[in-house]
C-alpha cells in the first residue's frame, strides 16, 4: 500500500462508515484515487459461465449499489464487477446508523436493507456505460422491494429491465436485512422464484448468465435442497456466500449490532459452504467464492475449495483498492509455485480439506 493510500484510508476511517463509503465512491468518480496497474497473466485469465475474465478477482455486490462508479472500478484491477442490489422501486433502506466497522476483527456489520435508486435510474446508468480499455464483465445484483407483495416478480422485473445492459445477474435471496427475504431460499419458494427469473432471462435478446447467491447460515439439508432446485432451474452458477448472522469469536465493540457480518470472521464459514456446494454439484456448476477474502492466500484457498472465481468487499475497507492487484499478482505466484498453468486447473483441488 502506498503512503498516499494509507493516509487516504486513515482519513476515511475518521468518518462514520457510511459517510466514508460515500466519500470513497466520490473520490473514485472524481479520479482522486490512484488506480493500480491491471494485473493479468495467462495463468489468471479464465472463464466463468462463458464470460471471459482477465483475472478471477471480482468486486462483491453492495459497494457500488447504484452503479455510479463502474468506469473507475473497471480500471481498478478487478476481473469482474457486481453492482447493486437494485430493486424495482427506489427505496431508502433502514434507519441510520446501519453500517459498522469491527476494526479489531477486520470485519463489518451492515443492515442497509437494499437502499438503492431503483431499476429505472440504475438501468439508465448501466445502459450508458462505455466499454473500458480492458474488458471487465459487469453484473447486477437483483433485489426485491421491502413492501412488495410479490417479491419473486420483483427479481424477474429487475432482470427484464436491466438485463440488456449487463453481462450477468445475481438472484440475491440471502440478504439478512430485508425481513423474510431469506425464506425465499426454501425449496418451494425458490423453485417458483427461479422459474420466473429464468423465464425473464429467456425473454432477453441476449440471455445472460444468472447466478444464485446464498447465505452461509444454512443447514446441510437446506443446502442440498438449494442445489437440487438450482440445478433443476439451470442457473449458471452459485455465489457463496452473503453475510452471516453468526457472531462467533468477535472482539470488537460493535459485534452486538444487528445485521449481516462480513470480512475475515466469515472466511471459514463461507469457504465450508463453498466446498460443500462443489461436492454436491460434483464440480460441474461454476461457483463464486465470497466471504472474508483479504489476501492472495485466501483467494487461492477459495479456488482450491471449489470456486472458479472469488469476490471481495470488506477487505478493501481495511486494505484499500491496491489490495486487488496485489491479490491477483500473489495468486499468480501461488499458482506458479504449485505448478498450475492456469487458475482453472486449481479449482476444487483442495476441497476435501474443507469438508
Ligand atoms: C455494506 C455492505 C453492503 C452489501 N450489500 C449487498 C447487496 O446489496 N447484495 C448482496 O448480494 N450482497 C451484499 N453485501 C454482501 C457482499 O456482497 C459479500 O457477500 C459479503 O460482504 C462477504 O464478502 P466480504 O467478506 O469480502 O465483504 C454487502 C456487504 C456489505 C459489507
Amino acid at each position: 500500500m502506498s503512503r498516499r493510500e494509507r493516509l487516504g484510508l486513515a482519513l476515511l476511517h475518521r468518518f462514520d462508515p457510511e459517510r466514508a463509503h460515500g466519500l470513497s465512491l466520490l473520490a473514485l468518480r472524481l479520479g482522486l484515487v490512484p488506480l493500480p496497474d491491471f494485473a493479468s497473466s495467462p495463468r489468471l485469465a479464465t472463464t466463468l459461465a462463458g464470460m471471459v475474465l482477465l483475472n478471477p478477482i471480482g468486486l462483491a455486490a453492495g459497494y457500488d449499489k447504484n452503479a455510479q462508479a463502474i468506469a473507475p472500478l473497471s480500471r481498478a484491477g478487478f476481473g469482474f464487477l457486481e453492482v447493486g442490489a437494485a430493486t424495482p422501486l427506489p427505496q431508502p433502506g433502514n434507519d441510520r446508523p446501519r453500517l459498522f466497522r469491527l476494526t479489531e476483527d477486520r470485519a463489518a456489520i451492515n443492515r442497509f436493507g437494499f437502499n438503492n435508486h431503483g431499476m429505472q435510474a440504475i438501468g439508465s446508468r448501466l445502459a450508458a456505460r462505455k466499454p473500458g480499455p480492458v474488458p471487465v464483465p459487469v453484473g447486477l445484483n437483483l433485489g426485491a422491494n421491502k413492501t412488495s407483495d410479490n417479491r419473486a416478480a420483483d427479481f424477474a422485473a429487475v432482470l427484464a429491465h436491466c438485463g440488456p445492459h449487463v453481462d450477468f445477474a445475481t438472484v440475491n435471496v440471502s440478504s439478512p436485512n430485508t425481513e423474510g427475504l431469506r425464506n425465499l431460499q426454501g425449496r418451494a419458494l425458490l423453485a417458483g422464484l427461479l422459474q420466473q427469473v429464468m423465464e425473464a432471462r429467456l425473454g432477453l435478446a441476449r440471455p445472460i448468465p444468472v447466478f444464485l447467491k446464498i447465505a452461509p447460515d444454512l443447514s446441510p439439508g437446506e443446502l442440498e435442497d438449494i442445489v437440487e432446485v438450482a440445478l433443476a432451474a439451470r442457473v449458471s452458477g452459485i455465489i457463496a456466500t452473503n453475510t452471516t448472522l453468526s457472531r462467533e469469536g468477535l472482539k470488537s465493540a460493535n459485534s452486538g449490532q444487528t445485521g449481516g457480518l462480513s470480512g475475515s470472521p466469515l472466511f471459514e464459514k463461507s469457504t465450508r459452504v463453498l466446498a460443500r456446494l462443489s461436492q454436491l454439484t460434483h464440480g460441474t456448476l461454476p461457483l463464486i467464492g465470497v466471504g472474508g477474502v483479504a489476501s492472495a492466500e485466501d483467494a487461492y484457498q477459495k479456488i482450491r475449495a471449489g470456486a472458479s472465481a472469488v469476490q471481495l468487499y470488506t477487505a478493501m475497507v481495511y486494505q484499500g483498492l491496491s489490495l486487488v492487484p496485489a491479490i491477483a499478482r500473489g495468486l499468480d505466484a501461488l499458482l506458479a509455485r504449485d505448478g498450475y498453468a492456469n487458475v482453472a486447473l486449481a479449482v476444487g483441488t483442495g476441497r476435501s480439506a474443507w469438508l
